[in-house]
């Protein structure tokens, strides 16, 4: 998984694009889960995800029912970061549990140490531009990708954005579909 999602991402020619890769090099990004508790609850989890809202996208671009043109790019860049601001995120905790002979077993599980508390789409742009410059398009999308499970105060300015920018709707579709189809 690491190494695809390295090879993918260095296929970006960027200026800074391999300081970017050295920082999440030296973050927890590849081991962290997904989520907490529900979907893609495990080590591993968060790459796993992008991977898969990568291939999911790219299949969406190409068959988009309104033709759009994305650079190949765009759709790692995307795909793949839309959620670094999970990194450095989660962190693994304790507590105790009866195991079936009754016998206490201490078991871990994920909880949020938000080491970088900027939000969430928002964060995730703040901390790739630290690196890297994105075009408009990718910054739009990132930033909206968790669509309208943002609060709703923010519908209006979601429902502008992706009219303007329909491949951020498409990355909040293959988010979802990521999630819900294929995270365990
Ligand atoms: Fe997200």
């Amino acid at each position: 998984m690491e190494e695809k999602f390295l090879e993918l991402l260095k296929q970006v020619n960027r200026e800074g694009i391999e300081d970017l890769i050295a920082f999440i090099k030296k973050t927890d990004f590849f081991k962290a889960p997904a989520s907490t508790r529900f979907h893609g609850s495990k080590e591993g989890g968060l790459v796993e995800h992008s991977l898969k809202v990568y291939e999911i996208l790219k299949y969406k671009v190409e068959n988009c029912i309104e033709k759009i043109e994305v650079p190949e790019e765009s759709i790692i860049l995307i795909a793949l970061l839309h959620d670094i601001c999970k990194a450095n995120f989660y962190k693994v905790e304790y507590r105790n549990r009866k195991n079936e002979l009754g016998v206490w077993d201490k078991v871990p599980f994920y909880t949020i140490d938000d080491t970088i508390p900027y939000g969430h789409g928002e964060k995730s742009v703040m901390m790739i531009t630290e690196y890297i410059k994105l075009t408009p398009e990718e910054k739009y999308a990132i930033r909206w990708h968790m669509g309208f499970t943002e609060p709703k105060e923010h519908y209006s300015t979601i429902g502008v954005a992706y009219t303007k920018y329909p491949l951020a709707l498409l990355v909040h579709e293959a988010d979802l579909e990521a999630t819900y189809f294929y995270d365990t």
